[in-house]
């Protein structure tokens, strides 16, 4: 095992969140003393490029860069923290929330300072109650101490931070929906260019990012780039990340290490205490639902964002479902495919009717009532929708299918074989 200290969830498992006291105790809010009194927002936006830190929400984007794209110059820009979290597998946000509220507000006033937004929003899932709950709480004990409000630190920046909570689709985190969302409208993504960094919020300026993203930046400038990047594996894959491990492991959990100190196996085996019952592994979802499968033969892959794309996946949000030597594949896509024909917004026309078909051909495979032809049909669907869609949903429901049948193709030819799906019926 690592002897790697946790960051970001440092007090993981605690039943009441840090306090103010407790959180300052350990030097919380001093990095954004520092960054309002000393530092100008394009040095900020420097240390933070400098440390390599990658988005955490998914798509692992740069994130001193994306700062970067927002326009100099006056009017209103916007910070938007996607706490949206409803990628299937993935419980890592809501534990920073839940447990250390103030290293994400603290995280949320430095991002904010280095893009000139004074006006910042948690988009947090509706299910989130508690987590918002110690949010607001949090933001008042903030702002009741000077450190949030007006004239911050007798500076003249000013932020307000609101929390908005959301409206309860998958589709509420994708960026250019969840803006939309904030706006009062119905969460269907735009259409991009132009990009929420130049036209976001009430078409000004925004940046959004991920929870753990934003919770990494308070320890970039307290300890500086140069000592972040001796984390993980520089240059492109540094810093801390939590990995989400559920399915089909002992000890299911949150597990913070620094990216790329772990292997799939050892996440498995000495973190998730392996497989019930010494089952062996068929494949693991890296992202939840969103990423094609990995299969056994690439379990040595270190987790890291460029190490899980060599392997043909993504790293994604890090939501790692793992599914066992019992798992039906077919089973296992076509679940995945319900769950994303019920969560397309409906926009496009390949996504809206394209998911529906392909539950539909998978439902009939597993049953025992498909042909050879279904398979290609399966491709052939896939191929229509794939990159011909407004947001990466679409994309993302291509990938249980065409992963499925890249790697277990011959289960999908035993259930024709056979005229029904050779797994037990409970699994
Ligand atoms: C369908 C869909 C759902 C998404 N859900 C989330 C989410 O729950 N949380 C999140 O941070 N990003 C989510 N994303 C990614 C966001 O669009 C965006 O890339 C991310 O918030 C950027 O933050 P980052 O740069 O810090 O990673 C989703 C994307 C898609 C296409
Ligand atoms: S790809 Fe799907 S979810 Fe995304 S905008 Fe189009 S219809 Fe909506």
């Amino acid at each position: 095992m690592s002897d790697y200290q946790p960051l970001l969830l440092a007090h993981a498992g605690r039943p009441t969140p840090l306090s103010l006291e407790e959180y300052q105790a350990e030097d919380g809010y001093t990095a954004w003393k520092k960054v309002a009194t000393e530092m100008t927002p394009e040095a900020v936006i420097e240390e933070v490029k400098a440390s390599g830190l990658r988005g955490r929400g998914g798509a692992g984007f740069p994130t001193g860069m994306k700062w970067s794209f927002v326009p100099k110059g006056p009017g209103d820009k916007y910070l938007c923290v996607n706490a949206d979290e409803s990628e299937p597998g993935t419980f890592k946000d809501r534990e920073i929330m839940e447990t250390n509220p103030h290293l994400l507000i603290e995280g949320i006033a430095i991002s904010a300072y280095a893009i000139s937004s004074r006006v910042a929003f948690i988009y947090i899932r509706g299910e989130y109650a508690v987590a918002a709950d110690r949010l607001d709480a949090a933001i008042a004990e903030a702002k009741a101490a000077g450190l949030i409000g007006n004239k911050i630190f007798g500076t003249e920046y000013s932020l307000e931070i609101h929390v908005f909570r959301g409206a309860g689709a998958y589709i509420c985190g994708e960026e250019t929906a969840l803006l939309e969302s904030l706006e009062g409208r119905r969460p269907m993504p735009r259409s991009r260019p132009p990009f929420p960094a130049v036209e976001g919020l009430y078409r000004r300026p925004t940046v959004v990012n991920n929870v753990e993203t934003i919770a990494n930046v308070p320890f970039i400038l307290r300890h500086g780039a140069a000592w972040y990047t001796t984390i993980g594996v520089p240059p492109k894959n540094t810093g801390p990340k939590i990995f989400c491990l559920s399915g089909r492991v002992n000890r299911p959990g949150n597990y913070e290490l620094p990216l790329g100190a772990v292997t799939f196996r050892e996440l498995i085996d000495t973190y998730g205490g392996g497989v019930p019952g010494g089952r062996a592994v068929k494949g693991v979802l890296p992202a939840g639902a969103s990423a094609p499968v990995v299969p056994a033969d690439k379990l040595d892959t270190k987790l890291d964002y460029d190490s899980v794309a060599a392997a043909g996946s993504m790293l994604g949000s890090a939501s790692l479902i793992v599914l066992d030597e019992t798992t039906c594949m077919v089973r296992a896509a076509a679940r995945m495919e319900e769950f994303f024909r019920h969560e397309s917004c409906g926009k496009c026309t390949p996504c809206r009717e394209g998911t529906g078909w392909l539950h539909k051909v998978l439902v009939r495979l597993e049953e025992g009532r498909g042909t050879a032809a279904d398979i290609d049909l399966l491709l052939s669907l896939s191929g229509e929708i794939n990159g011909k869609v407004l947001c990466a949903l679409g994309d993302f429901a291509t990938s249980p299918v065409t992963a499925t049948i890249r790697h277990f193709r011959e289960e999908y030819v035993r259930h024709i074989e056979l005229g029904r799906c050779p797994f037990p019926s409970w699994n």
